[in-house]
Protein backbone atom coordinates (compact mmCIF):
# COMPACT_ATOMS: atom_id res chain seq x y z
CA UNK A 1 0.00 0.00 0.00
CA UNK A 2 1.67 3.51 -0.82
CA UNK A 3 0.96 6.86 0.91
CA UNK A 4 4.20 8.56 -0.23
CA UNK A 5 2.62 10.91 -2.82
CA UNK A 6 0.24 13.34 -1.19
CA UNK A 7 0.49 15.40 -4.65
CA UNK A 8 -2.04 12.24 -5.78
CA UNK A 9 -4.84 14.24 -7.40
CA UNK A 10 -8.59 13.17 -6.36
CA UNK A 11 -11.13 12.02 -8.26
CA UNK A 12 -13.55 14.35 -6.78
CA UNK A 13 -11.38 17.22 -6.34
CA UNK A 14 -12.53 19.82 -8.71
CA UNK A 15 -14.33 22.35 -6.16
CA UNK A 16 -11.69 21.79 -3.59
CA UNK A 17 -8.54 24.79 -3.37
CA UNK A 18 -6.42 23.07 -0.88
CA UNK A 19 -5.07 19.58 -0.52
CA UNK A 20 -6.67 17.39 1.71
CA UNK A 21 -4.70 16.78 5.38
CA UNK A 22 -2.48 14.19 5.80
CA UNK A 23 -3.97 13.08 8.85
CA UNK A 24 -7.34 12.91 7.48
CA UNK A 25 -6.11 10.84 4.20
CA UNK A 26 -5.29 8.08 6.84
CA UNK A 27 -8.45 8.25 9.11
CA UNK A 28 -10.98 8.60 5.84
CA UNK A 29 -9.22 5.58 3.66
CA UNK A 30 -10.86 2.38 3.70
CA UNK A 31 -8.86 0.87 1.21
CA UNK A 32 -6.85 -1.15 3.77
CA UNK A 33 -9.63 -2.91 4.56
CA UNK A 34 -12.04 -2.50 1.11
CA UNK A 35 -9.63 -3.94 -1.23
CA UNK A 36 -10.51 -7.52 -0.60
CA UNK A 37 -13.76 -6.52 -2.12
CA UNK A 38 -11.99 -5.62 -5.84
CA UNK A 39 -13.64 -8.67 -7.71
CA UNK A 40 -17.18 -7.90 -6.82
CA UNK A 41 -16.49 -4.00 -7.15
CA UNK A 42 -15.13 -4.87 -10.84
CA UNK A 43 -17.98 -7.22 -11.04
CA UNK A 44 -20.56 -4.66 -10.35
CA UNK A 45 -18.54 -2.08 -12.81
CA UNK A 46 -18.52 -4.14 -16.18
CA UNK A 47 -22.21 -4.91 -15.14
CA UNK A 48 -22.80 -1.29 -15.13
CA UNK A 49 -20.38 -0.45 -18.23
CA UNK A 50 -22.73 -3.23 -20.34
CA UNK A 51 -25.56 -1.51 -19.07
CA UNK A 52 -24.82 1.97 -20.44
CA UNK A 53 -23.96 0.39 -23.78
CA UNK A 54 -27.40 -1.51 -23.68
CA UNK A 55 -29.24 1.72 -22.87
CA UNK A 56 -27.19 3.83 -24.80
CA UNK A 57 -25.60 6.43 -22.83
CA UNK A 58 -22.30 4.46 -24.10
CA UNK A 59 -21.12 3.62 -27.52
CA UNK A 60 -20.66 -0.01 -28.01
CA UNK A 61 -16.66 0.82 -28.16
CA UNK A 62 -16.57 2.58 -24.97
CA UNK A 63 -18.15 0.15 -23.05
CA UNK A 64 -15.69 -2.72 -24.66
CA UNK A 65 -12.87 -0.81 -23.66
CA UNK A 66 -13.81 0.01 -20.12
CA UNK A 67 -14.58 -4.07 -19.79
CA UNK A 68 -11.82 -5.35 -20.72
CA UNK A 69 -9.56 -2.87 -19.26
CA UNK A 70 -11.57 -3.59 -15.96
CA UNK A 71 -10.58 -6.99 -16.64
CA UNK A 72 -6.97 -6.25 -17.06
CA UNK A 73 -6.78 -5.04 -13.33
CA UNK A 74 -8.65 -7.78 -12.26
CA UNK A 75 -5.78 -9.82 -12.86
CA UNK A 76 -3.05 -7.38 -12.00
CA UNK A 77 -4.82 -7.79 -8.24
CA UNK A 78 -5.16 -11.65 -8.67
CA UNK A 79 -1.10 -11.36 -9.59
CA UNK A 80 -0.28 -9.01 -7.20
CA UNK A 81 0.98 -6.59 -9.04
CA UNK A 82 -1.68 -3.49 -8.10
CA UNK A 83 -0.34 -0.87 -6.29
CA UNK A 84 -2.96 0.08 -3.95
CA UNK A 85 -2.69 3.66 -2.71
CA UNK A 86 -4.66 5.24 0.47
CA UNK A 87 -4.59 8.78 -1.18
CA UNK A 88 -7.29 7.16 -3.68
CA UNK A 89 -9.44 6.41 -0.34
CA UNK A 90 -11.04 3.19 -1.55
CA UNK A 91 -11.21 -0.27 -3.64
CA UNK A 92 -13.16 1.97 -5.82
CA UNK A 93 -11.71 5.04 -6.58
CA UNK A 94 -8.20 3.13 -6.94
CA UNK A 95 -9.36 1.01 -9.43
CA UNK A 96 -10.99 4.08 -11.22
CA UNK A 97 -7.38 5.85 -11.40
CA UNK A 98 -6.19 2.40 -12.51
CA UNK A 99 -8.87 2.55 -15.25
CA UNK A 100 -7.91 5.97 -16.36
CA UNK A 101 -4.21 4.94 -16.35
CA UNK A 102 -4.29 2.09 -18.77
CA UNK A 103 -7.71 3.03 -21.08
CA UNK A 104 -7.06 7.02 -21.04
CA UNK A 105 -10.34 9.72 -21.49
CA UNK A 106 -12.62 6.88 -21.99
CA UNK A 107 -12.45 5.34 -18.29
CA UNK A 108 -13.61 8.70 -16.90
CA UNK A 109 -17.14 7.82 -18.67
CA UNK A 110 -17.55 4.84 -15.85
CA UNK A 111 -18.71 6.41 -13.11
CA UNK A 112 -21.28 7.44 -15.34
CA UNK A 113 -24.99 7.39 -13.89
CA UNK A 114 -23.20 5.81 -10.74
CA UNK A 115 -21.90 6.81 -7.55
CA UNK A 116 -19.99 5.13 -5.05
CA UNK A 117 -22.96 4.88 -2.37
CA UNK A 118 -24.64 2.43 -4.61
CA UNK A 119 -21.30 0.79 -6.25
CA UNK A 120 -20.56 0.18 -2.31
CA UNK A 121 -23.79 -1.23 -1.27
CA UNK A 122 -23.76 -3.43 -4.46
CA UNK A 123 -20.04 -4.80 -3.56
CA UNK A 124 -20.87 -5.76 -0.16
CA UNK A 125 -24.12 -7.53 -1.17
CA UNK A 126 -22.15 -9.71 -4.06
CA UNK A 127 -19.21 -10.37 -1.60
CA UNK A 128 -21.87 -11.79 0.75
CA UNK A 129 -23.94 -13.67 -1.20
CA UNK A 130 -20.71 -15.40 -2.18
CA UNK A 131 -19.68 -15.83 1.13
CA UNK A 132 -22.92 -17.36 2.34
CA UNK A 133 -22.39 -19.83 -0.49
CA UNK A 134 -19.40 -21.06 0.97
CA UNK A 135 -20.72 -21.28 4.51
CA UNK A 136 -23.32 -23.24 3.10
CA UNK A 137 -21.56 -25.56 1.48
CA UNK A 138 -19.32 -25.79 4.76
CA UNK A 139 -22.23 -26.41 6.66
CA UNK A 140 -23.40 -29.05 4.44
CA UNK A 141 -19.84 -30.91 5.00
CA UNK A 142 -20.40 -30.76 8.92
CA UNK A 143 -23.98 -32.11 8.76
CA UNK A 144 -23.03 -35.08 6.71
CA UNK A 145 -19.95 -35.32 9.11
CA UNK A 146 -22.35 -35.48 11.99
CA UNK A 147 -24.95 -37.56 10.88
CA UNK A 148 -21.82 -39.99 9.97
CA UNK A 149 -20.89 -40.13 13.17
CA UNK A 150 -23.99 -40.33 14.97
CA UNK A 151 -25.05 -43.65 12.68
CA UNK A 152 -21.26 -45.30 13.78
CA UNK A 153 -22.44 -44.73 17.46
CA UNK A 154 -26.37 -45.27 17.43
CA UNK A 155 -26.14 -47.38 20.31
CA UNK A 156 -23.15 -46.16 22.15
CA UNK A 157 -23.96 -45.25 25.04
CA UNK A 158 -23.63 -42.07 27.51
CA UNK A 159 -24.94 -40.73 30.44
CA UNK A 160 -27.38 -37.60 29.81
CA UNK A 161 -26.93 -34.45 31.28
CA UNK A 162 -29.29 -32.19 32.97
CA UNK A 163 -27.83 -29.75 35.29
CA UNK A 164 -24.73 -31.08 33.96
CA UNK A 165 -25.83 -33.79 36.59
CA UNK A 166 -26.23 -37.74 34.89
CA UNK A 167 -29.84 -37.59 34.66
CA UNK A 168 -30.68 -40.53 32.07
CA UNK A 169 -29.03 -43.02 29.79
CA UNK A 170 -28.70 -41.70 25.93
CA UNK A 171 -26.80 -42.69 22.96
CA UNK A 172 -23.95 -40.68 21.73
CA UNK A 173 -25.84 -40.75 18.36
CA UNK A 174 -28.70 -38.92 19.81
CA UNK A 175 -26.15 -36.34 21.51
CA UNK A 176 -24.88 -35.75 17.89
CA UNK A 177 -27.76 -35.56 16.36
CA UNK A 178 -28.87 -32.41 18.88
CA UNK A 179 -26.28 -30.88 17.62
CA UNK A 180 -27.07 -31.53 14.17
CA UNK A 181 -30.75 -30.19 14.78
CA UNK A 182 -28.71 -26.68 15.33
CA UNK A 183 -26.13 -26.78 12.50
CA UNK A 184 -29.30 -27.51 10.41
CA UNK A 185 -31.39 -24.53 11.90
CA UNK A 186 -28.22 -22.46 10.97
CA UNK A 187 -28.38 -23.35 7.71
CA UNK A 188 -31.88 -22.79 6.80
CA UNK A 189 -31.64 -18.86 8.75
CA UNK A 190 -28.36 -18.46 6.39
CA UNK A 191 -30.27 -19.32 3.40
CA UNK A 192 -32.93 -17.04 4.35
CA UNK A 193 -30.57 -14.24 4.74
CA UNK A 194 -29.25 -15.00 1.13
CA UNK A 195 -32.34 -14.17 0.04
CA UNK A 196 -32.69 -10.67 1.64
CA UNK A 197 -28.57 -10.17 0.30
CA UNK A 198 -29.58 -10.78 -2.75
CA UNK A 199 -31.35 -7.36 -4.12
CA UNK A 200 -29.49 -4.99 -6.15
CA UNK A 201 -28.47 -1.31 -5.05
CA UNK A 202 -27.25 0.06 -8.06
CA UNK A 203 -29.41 2.87 -9.99
CA UNK A 204 -29.85 4.37 -6.68
CA UNK A 205 -26.73 6.63 -7.33
CA UNK A 206 -26.20 9.12 -4.66
CA UNK A 207 -29.63 8.91 -3.09
CA UNK A 208 -32.11 9.81 -5.53
CA UNK A 209 -31.70 7.91 -8.91
CA UNK A 210 -30.45 8.82 -11.75
CA UNK A 211 -30.96 11.25 -14.72
CA UNK A 212 -29.68 8.49 -17.25
CA UNK A 213 -32.05 6.07 -19.08
CA UNK A 214 -30.64 3.36 -16.85
CA UNK A 215 -31.95 -0.43 -17.33
CA UNK A 216 -32.12 -2.03 -13.64
CA UNK A 217 -33.42 -5.07 -14.75
CA UNK A 218 -30.38 -5.56 -17.27
CA UNK A 219 -27.63 -5.19 -14.96
CA UNK A 220 -29.34 -7.30 -12.21
CA UNK A 221 -29.29 -10.03 -14.53
CA UNK A 222 -26.07 -9.59 -15.44
CA UNK A 223 -25.08 -10.07 -11.62
CA UNK A 224 -27.53 -12.83 -10.73
CA UNK A 225 -29.49 -10.46 -8.51
CA UNK A 226 -33.11 -11.91 -7.96
CA UNK A 227 -34.42 -8.89 -6.66
CA UNK A 228 -34.11 -5.02 -7.34
CA UNK A 229 -33.84 -2.60 -4.33
CA UNK A 230 -37.26 -0.70 -4.89
CA UNK A 231 -36.39 2.75 -3.08
CA UNK A 232 -32.83 4.37 -4.18
CA UNK A 233 -32.61 5.64 0.02
CA UNK A 234 -33.19 2.69 1.33
CA UNK A 235 -30.69 0.84 -1.45
CA UNK A 236 -27.90 2.84 -0.28
CA UNK A 237 -28.09 3.33 3.10
CA UNK A 238 -29.91 -0.40 4.25
CA UNK A 239 -27.21 -2.37 6.21
CA UNK A 240 -29.58 -5.10 7.70
CA UNK A 241 -28.93 -7.47 5.87
CA UNK A 242 -25.55 -7.17 7.16
CA UNK A 243 -26.85 -7.22 10.60
CA UNK A 244 -29.06 -9.75 10.19
CA UNK A 245 -26.05 -11.76 8.95
CA UNK A 246 -23.75 -11.27 11.44
CA UNK A 247 -27.07 -12.19 13.56
CA UNK A 248 -27.28 -15.91 12.02
CA UNK A 249 -23.63 -15.80 12.35
CA UNK A 250 -23.93 -15.12 16.20
CA UNK A 251 -26.25 -18.14 16.73
CA UNK A 252 -24.32 -20.67 14.44
CA UNK A 253 -21.18 -19.35 16.76
CA UNK A 254 -23.06 -19.77 19.90
CA UNK A 255 -23.85 -23.55 18.69
CA UNK A 256 -20.58 -24.49 17.64
CA UNK A 257 -19.17 -22.43 21.45
CA UNK A 258 -21.46 -24.74 23.04
CA UNK A 259 -20.55 -27.77 21.40
CA UNK A 260 -16.59 -26.97 21.85
CA UNK A 261 -17.50 -26.58 25.53
CA UNK A 262 -18.83 -30.26 25.71
CA UNK A 263 -15.67 -31.30 23.73
CA UNK A 264 -13.63 -29.26 26.33
CA UNK A 265 -15.54 -31.20 29.68
CA UNK A 266 -15.25 -34.42 27.62
CA UNK A 267 -11.60 -34.55 27.02
CA UNK A 268 -11.34 -33.88 31.25
CA UNK A 269 -9.45 -36.37 32.90
CA UNK A 270 -13.24 -36.16 35.01
CA UNK A 271 -14.73 -37.24 32.15
CA UNK A 272 -12.64 -39.33 29.44
CA UNK A 273 -15.49 -39.07 27.32
CA UNK A 274 -13.09 -38.89 24.07
CA UNK A 275 -9.37 -38.15 22.83
CA UNK A 276 -9.15 -35.46 19.98
CA UNK A 277 -6.53 -36.88 17.77
CA UNK A 278 -2.43 -34.93 18.87
CA UNK A 279 -2.63 -32.57 15.27
CA UNK A 280 -5.74 -30.60 17.37
CA UNK A 281 -4.48 -30.29 20.57
CA UNK A 282 -1.50 -27.91 22.13
CA UNK A 283 1.13 -28.91 24.85
CA UNK A 284 1.89 -26.26 28.04
CA UNK A 285 5.39 -25.51 28.20
CA UNK A 286 5.95 -26.00 31.94
CA UNK A 287 3.55 -29.04 32.67
CA UNK A 288 4.76 -31.76 30.50
CA UNK A 289 1.99 -34.03 30.94
CA UNK A 290 -0.53 -31.55 29.00
CA UNK A 291 -2.56 -32.62 26.35
CA UNK A 292 -5.11 -28.87 25.96
CA UNK A 293 -7.95 -28.54 23.86
CA UNK A 294 -6.91 -25.53 22.18
CA UNK A 295 -9.34 -25.91 19.14
CA UNK A 296 -12.67 -26.23 21.02
CA UNK A 297 -11.18 -23.65 23.31
CA UNK A 298 -10.55 -21.05 20.38
CA UNK A 299 -13.82 -21.48 18.87
CA UNK A 300 -15.62 -21.59 21.97
CA UNK A 301 -13.54 -17.90 22.72
CA UNK A 302 -13.94 -16.69 19.03
CA UNK A 303 -17.66 -16.71 19.60
CA UNK A 304 -17.35 -13.62 21.80
CA UNK A 305 -16.20 -11.48 18.81
CA UNK A 306 -18.82 -12.01 16.63
CA UNK A 307 -21.76 -11.79 19.07
CA UNK A 308 -19.84 -8.05 19.47
CA UNK A 309 -20.24 -7.44 15.88
CA UNK A 310 -23.60 -7.72 15.86
CA UNK A 311 -23.85 -5.19 18.61
CA UNK A 312 -21.60 -2.80 16.65
CA UNK A 313 -23.32 -2.97 13.12
CA UNK A 314 -26.71 -2.20 15.24
CA UNK A 315 -25.10 0.72 17.18
CA UNK A 316 -23.57 1.64 13.70
CA UNK A 317 -26.99 1.87 12.19
CA UNK A 318 -28.94 2.93 14.78
CA UNK A 319 -28.88 7.09 14.15
CA UNK A 320 -28.24 7.09 10.40
CA UNK A 321 -30.72 9.61 9.12
CA UNK A 322 -31.23 8.81 5.81
CA UNK A 323 -29.78 8.22 3.12
CA UNK A 324 -26.14 7.38 2.76
CA UNK A 325 -23.55 8.61 5.76
CA UNK A 326 -20.04 7.90 6.27
CA UNK A 327 -20.26 5.86 8.92
CA UNK A 328 -21.54 2.79 6.66
CA UNK A 329 -17.80 2.58 5.84
CA UNK A 330 -17.45 0.93 9.32
CA UNK A 331 -19.70 -1.72 8.47
CA UNK A 332 -16.74 -3.45 6.33
CA UNK A 333 -14.49 -4.93 8.77
CA UNK A 334 -17.20 -6.78 11.77
CA UNK A 335 -19.08 -8.33 8.78
CA UNK A 336 -15.31 -9.26 7.23
CA UNK A 337 -14.27 -10.81 10.65
CA UNK A 338 -17.83 -12.38 10.85
CA UNK A 339 -17.66 -13.92 7.61
CA UNK A 340 -13.88 -15.11 8.32
CA UNK A 341 -14.44 -16.31 11.97
CA UNK A 342 -17.75 -18.45 10.95
CA UNK A 343 -15.42 -19.71 8.19
CA UNK A 344 -12.45 -20.80 10.69
CA UNK A 345 -15.05 -22.32 13.41
CA UNK A 346 -16.95 -24.56 10.92
CA UNK A 347 -13.48 -25.70 9.05
CA UNK A 348 -11.75 -26.72 12.54
CA UNK A 349 -14.94 -28.38 13.56
CA UNK A 350 -15.26 -30.35 10.36
CA UNK A 351 -11.48 -30.92 10.48
CA UNK A 352 -12.03 -32.46 14.71
CA UNK A 353 -15.12 -34.31 14.44
CA UNK A 354 -14.89 -37.08 11.92
CA UNK A 355 -11.50 -37.57 14.33
CA UNK A 356 -12.49 -37.54 17.54
CA UNK A 357 -11.23 -41.04 19.55
CA UNK A 358 -14.65 -41.98 21.30
CA UNK A 359 -14.19 -44.19 24.92
CA UNK A 360 -16.96 -45.74 24.78
CA UNK A 361 -16.17 -47.46 28.43
CA UNK A 362 -15.86 -44.32 29.65
CA UNK A 363 -19.05 -43.26 28.40
CA UNK A 364 -21.22 -46.56 29.45
CA UNK A 365 -19.44 -46.48 33.56
CA UNK A 366 -20.46 -42.82 33.44
CA UNK A 367 -23.93 -43.61 32.19
CA UNK A 368 -24.01 -47.09 34.82
CA UNK A 369 -22.88 -44.26 37.99
CA UNK A 370 -25.44 -41.96 38.23
CA UNK A 371 -28.86 -43.61 39.02
CA UNK A 372 -29.85 -42.94 35.49
CA UNK A 373 -32.19 -46.02 35.07
CA UNK A 374 -34.06 -44.66 37.94
CA UNK A 375 -37.11 -42.89 35.82
CA UNK A 376 -37.26 -46.48 34.15
CA UNK A 377 -37.86 -47.94 37.35
CA UNK A 378 -41.08 -45.42 38.35
CA UNK A 379 -41.79 -45.89 34.67
CA UNK A 380 -42.02 -49.68 35.52
CA UNK A 381 -43.94 -49.27 38.90
CA UNK A 382 -46.69 -46.90 36.97
CA UNK A 383 -46.97 -49.40 34.04
CA UNK A 384 -48.19 -51.83 37.36
CA UNK A 385 -50.59 -49.41 38.35
CA UNK A 386 -48.93 -47.25 40.56
CA UNK A 387 -49.38 -43.22 40.14
CA UNK A 388 -46.55 -41.67 38.90
CA UNK A 389 -46.01 -39.58 42.39
CA UNK A 390 -45.84 -42.44 44.50
CA UNK A 391 -43.49 -44.57 42.07
CA UNK A 392 -41.50 -41.41 42.27
CA UNK A 393 -41.45 -41.35 46.43
CA UNK A 394 -41.27 -44.91 46.09
CA UNK A 395 -37.71 -45.44 43.70
CA UNK A 396 -36.29 -42.27 45.66
CA UNK A 397 -36.23 -44.32 48.51
CA UNK A 398 -34.51 -47.12 46.81
CA UNK A 399 -31.51 -44.31 45.74
CA UNK A 400 -31.37 -43.76 49.12
CA UNK A 401 -30.99 -47.41 49.92
CA UNK A 402 -28.45 -47.52 47.48
CA UNK A 403 -26.59 -44.89 48.22
CA UNK A 404 -25.96 -45.65 51.51
CA UNK A 405 -25.04 -49.39 50.63
CA UNK A 406 -22.73 -47.94 47.98
CA UNK A 407 -24.67 -50.04 45.50
CA UNK A 408 -25.69 -49.25 41.57
CA UNK A 409 -29.55 -50.15 41.68
CA UNK A 410 -29.07 -53.12 39.40
CA UNK A 411 -26.78 -54.57 42.21
CA UNK A 412 -29.53 -54.63 44.86
CA UNK A 413 -31.31 -58.21 45.58
CA UNK A 414 -34.98 -57.96 44.71
CA UNK A 415 -36.28 -59.25 47.77
CA UNK A 416 -34.04 -55.44 49.11
CA UNK A 417 -35.99 -53.80 45.72
CA UNK A 418 -39.23 -55.47 46.90
CA UNK A 419 -39.37 -53.62 50.31
CA UNK A 420 -39.95 -50.20 48.58
CA UNK A 421 -42.73 -51.80 46.03
CA UNK A 422 -44.10 -55.27 46.49
CA UNK A 423 -44.95 -55.15 42.72
CA UNK A 424 -41.43 -55.24 41.45
CA UNK A 425 -40.52 -58.55 39.97
CA UNK A 426 -37.69 -60.19 38.30
CA UNK A 427 -38.14 -58.81 35.20
CA UNK A 428 -37.50 -55.18 36.61
CA UNK A 429 -33.75 -55.91 35.96
CA UNK A 430 -34.17 -55.89 32.14
CA UNK A 431 -35.62 -52.30 32.58
CA UNK A 432 -32.38 -51.44 34.70
CA UNK A 433 -30.22 -51.71 32.10
CA UNK A 434 -29.06 -48.74 30.34
CA UNK A 435 -29.41 -50.81 26.94
CA UNK A 436 -33.13 -51.71 27.68
CA UNK A 437 -33.86 -47.99 29.04
CA UNK A 438 -32.42 -46.07 25.90
CA UNK A 439 -34.32 -48.77 23.49
CA UNK A 440 -37.56 -47.90 25.34
CA UNK A 441 -37.19 -44.65 24.31
CA UNK A 442 -38.77 -45.83 20.99
CA UNK A 443 -40.54 -42.66 19.05
CA UNK A 444 -39.74 -40.19 16.41
CA UNK A 445 -37.41 -37.68 18.03
CA UNK A 446 -36.24 -40.44 21.27
CA UNK A 447 -32.83 -41.74 21.81
CA UNK A 448 -33.44 -45.63 20.92
CA UNK A 449 -30.56 -46.77 18.58
CA UNK A 450 -33.41 -47.77 15.98
CA UNK A 451 -34.60 -44.41 16.23
CA UNK A 452 -31.35 -42.84 15.73
CA UNK A 453 -30.90 -44.80 12.71
CA UNK A 454 -34.47 -43.51 11.37
CA UNK A 455 -33.59 -39.71 12.19
CA UNK A 456 -30.05 -39.95 10.30
CA UNK A 457 -32.30 -41.50 7.29
CA UNK A 458 -34.35 -38.38 7.65
CA UNK A 459 -31.68 -35.93 7.88
CA UNK A 460 -29.35 -37.64 5.17
CA UNK A 461 -32.87 -37.10 2.78
CA UNK A 462 -32.89 -33.05 3.42
CA UNK A 463 -29.00 -32.56 2.94
N1 LIG B 1 -15.71 3.74 1.35
C1 LIG B 1 -17.09 4.08 1.35
C2 LIG B 1 -17.90 3.07 2.17
O1 LIG B 1 -17.35 2.11 2.51
C3 LIG B 1 -17.60 4.10 -0.06
C4 LIG B 1 -18.69 5.08 -0.32
C5 LIG B 1 -18.23 6.45 -0.04
N2 LIG B 1 -19.13 7.42 -0.54
C6 LIG B 1 -18.94 8.69 -0.31
N3 LIG B 1 -19.77 9.50 -0.88
N4 LIG B 1 -17.98 9.15 0.41
O2 LIG B 1 -19.04 3.28 2.48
Amino acid sequence: MSNEDPATPKLWGGRFTEQTDEFVERFTASVSFDARLYRHDIMGSIAHARMLAHSGVLAQGESDTIVDGLEQIRREVAAGEFVWSVALEDVHMNIEARLIELIGDVGKKLHTGRSRNDQIATDIRLYLRDEIDGLLALMGELRGALLDLAEQHAATLMPGFTHLQAAQPVTFGHHLLAWHEMLARDAERLTDCRRRTNVMPLGAAALAGTTFPIDRAFTARELGFEYIAENSLDAVSDRDFAIEFCATASIAMMHLSRWSEELVLWTSQQFRFIELPDRFCTGSSIMPQKKNPDVPELIRGKSARVFGHTMSLLALMKSQPLAYNRDNQEDKEPLFDSVDTLRDCLTAMLGMLPNIIVNAEAMRSAALAGFTTATDLADYLVRRGVAFRDAHEAVGQAVAFAIANELSLDQLELDQLKQFSSLIEDDVFKVLELEGSVAARDHLGGTAPDQVRAAVKRARANL
